[in-house]
């Protein structure tokens, strides 16, 4: 944990005050707060909002989706992908009309995006409307951050470079339903050379084992049922400490209860043998992984700076499929990084063949400035990774399809989470691989577990029944 700094119960009591203060301003103007909260990216940027959002609820705030409404818009941002910026740069400027309407509005750009110096910069010289600007460094702090500019109403900038920090004990307040996201850990250390993340998210850092179990043994006890573990590597979960992540999925998989939990991401690299068995072994851990490969050819894995090859990805499927027969896999793949050949492309379109996913998150190449890669010759056209791009994405489809199709006629145990927006089927539920089931049954199911006989599929979903009740 070098460089990690734990921020002190002391220093979030601190915060707790700021918020009190905070309540305590509006109440005086009679005002009743709201706020919206619209958060981009991954999962982690997800649980950052539920955190957000537990401090604002703290503060008096109650919420919104209307910009129209909202005393306080927090655009939570990321920085994963060029077009993901251009999205927010886009909403950052429908907000100057807002901001018109009501000029006591407060803006605030949180995440990724916002630890970008080349970001920040752009905010302050042509971004006059944003009054506060903070990365995930500084998310414990919000509280007092916003009291800055409600008191002072000085734009705030609060992008210091850090390695990083955990703050343990924050107020969350979660999404409505039966799953739960839980941080394991914060940063990345891998410095793949296309990301952008360990740049803006610090240093890897993991919570305690005792700081997790506690969180997950709270979540199972109200109720929550679909628990997934979050870091960008979590097979490196524990580094140095007497704790790998094997040793936290059998430790937290002895909480009592009915639940799965799932988790993500996991890098090749450190995936192992003993985590398959684990998984195996245990009661709790869905038979889901999602492992990312990037690329099928071993030239490009390594200009990726992946350190693994295609051998080694193939055959820890292999051990994964032989100790879990029946796994569901997912993975990412990236098409276009600077220098590939159709020829290379076609070693990961061959890859998705041969592997046979249930999904996959495709995405062509995008540079961020400031990492290795957006330097490196890209000679390649647009228009020409897009070919390669829809041809895999051709590949993968067959494949999901055919996988989905093999479901029909089984029954599955599946965790329903609610209305379903299709009038032919009234109810959503998910399986232990993370499928998305549409099924008729009785709304009386909602928030448990029930067995879905399947009649049908698409390519991204299955249609069922439900069957008889769990015993
Ligand atoms: N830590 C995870 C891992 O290594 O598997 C991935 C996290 S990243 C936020 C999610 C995905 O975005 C990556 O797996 C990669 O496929 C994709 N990605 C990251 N940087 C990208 C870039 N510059 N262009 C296109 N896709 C990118
Ligand atoms: Fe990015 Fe690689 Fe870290 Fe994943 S492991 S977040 S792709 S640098
Ligand atoms: Fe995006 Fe940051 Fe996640 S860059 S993908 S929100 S870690």
């Amino acid at each position: 944990m070098n460089g990690t700094r734990q921020i002190t119960q002391a220093e979030l009591s601190r915060q707790r005050e700021y918020g009190d203060a905070i309540r305590r301003l509006f109440a005086e103007r009679e005002a009743h707060p709201v706020a919206l909260v619209d958060t981009f990216g991954c999962q982690q940027n997800v649980a950052d909002g539920e955190r957000l959002a537990g401090m604002l609820k703290n503060m008096g705030f109650s919420f919104t989706d209307d910009p129209h409404e909202a005393d306080l818009v927090i655009l939570n941002t990321c920085a994963v992908r060029e077009h993901a910026e251009q999205r927010v740069f886009g909403n950052l400027g429908a907000l100057t009309h807002t901001k018109r309407e009501n000029p006591a509005q407060i803006i605030a750009l949180c995440g990724c995006m916002a630890q970008e110096p080349r970001v920040s910069e752009r905010v302050k010289q042509s971004y006059s409307h944003v009054d506060l600007v903070f990365g995930p460094h500084a998310l414990w702090r919000f509280p007092e951050l916003l009291w800055e500019v409600c008191t002072r109403r000085k734009r705030v900038f609060a992008v210091e470079q850090e390695a990083g920090v955990i703050a343990e004990g924050m107020p969350v307040e979660r999404g409505a339903g039966v799953r739960a996201w839980v941080s394991i850990m914060y940063g990345c250390d891998n410095f793949c050379s296309y990301c952008i993340v360990p740049y803006v998210r610090g240093r890897e850092r993991s919570r305690t084992p005792e700081a997790v179990e506690a969180e997950v043994r709270e979540l199972v006890e109200a109720g929550y049922k679909d628990i997934t573990l979050l870091g960008q590597n979590v097979n490196s979960y524990g580094r140095g400490t007497d704790c790998d992540f094997s040793t936290l999925l059998a430790r937290l998989d002895k909480i009592p209860g009915q639940y799965w939990i799932r988790f993500m991401s996991s890098h090749p690299r450190d995936a192992s043998e003993k985590l398959f068995r684990t998984m195996a072994d245990s009661e709790h851990v869905a038979r889901q992984l999602h492992l990312p490969f990037q690329s099928g050819n071993n030239r490009v894995l390594h200009e990726m700076n992946r350190r693994y090859t295609r051998e080694r990805y193939l055959s820890l499927i292999a051990s994964a499929r032989e100790a879990m027969p029946g796994l569901v896999l997912t993975s990412d793949v990236i098409i276009g990084f600077p220098g590939e050949t159709e020829a290379e492309a076609n070693d990961t379109i061959s890859l998705v063949d041969e592997v046979g996913f249930h999904a996959l998150f495709t995405f062509l190449y995008s540079p961020r400035p400031g990492t290795k890669a957006a330097s490196m010759p890209d000679p390649v056209p647009r228009d020409e990774k897009q070919r390669w791009f829809d041809k895999l994405l051709a590949v993968q489809n067959a494949r999901s399809t055919a996988l989905h199709a093999a479901c029909i006629g089984k029954t599955f145990r599946v965790l329903v989470d609610g209305l379903s927006d299709d009038p032919a089927y009234t109810l959503t539920g998910r399986t232990e691989g993370n499928r998305l089931v549409r099924f008729t049954g009785s709304p009386t199911l909602i928030g448990g577990f029930t067995n879905v006989t399947i009649t049908g599929n698409t390519t991204w979903s299955l249609y069922g029944e439900a069957a008889a009740p769990e015993a």
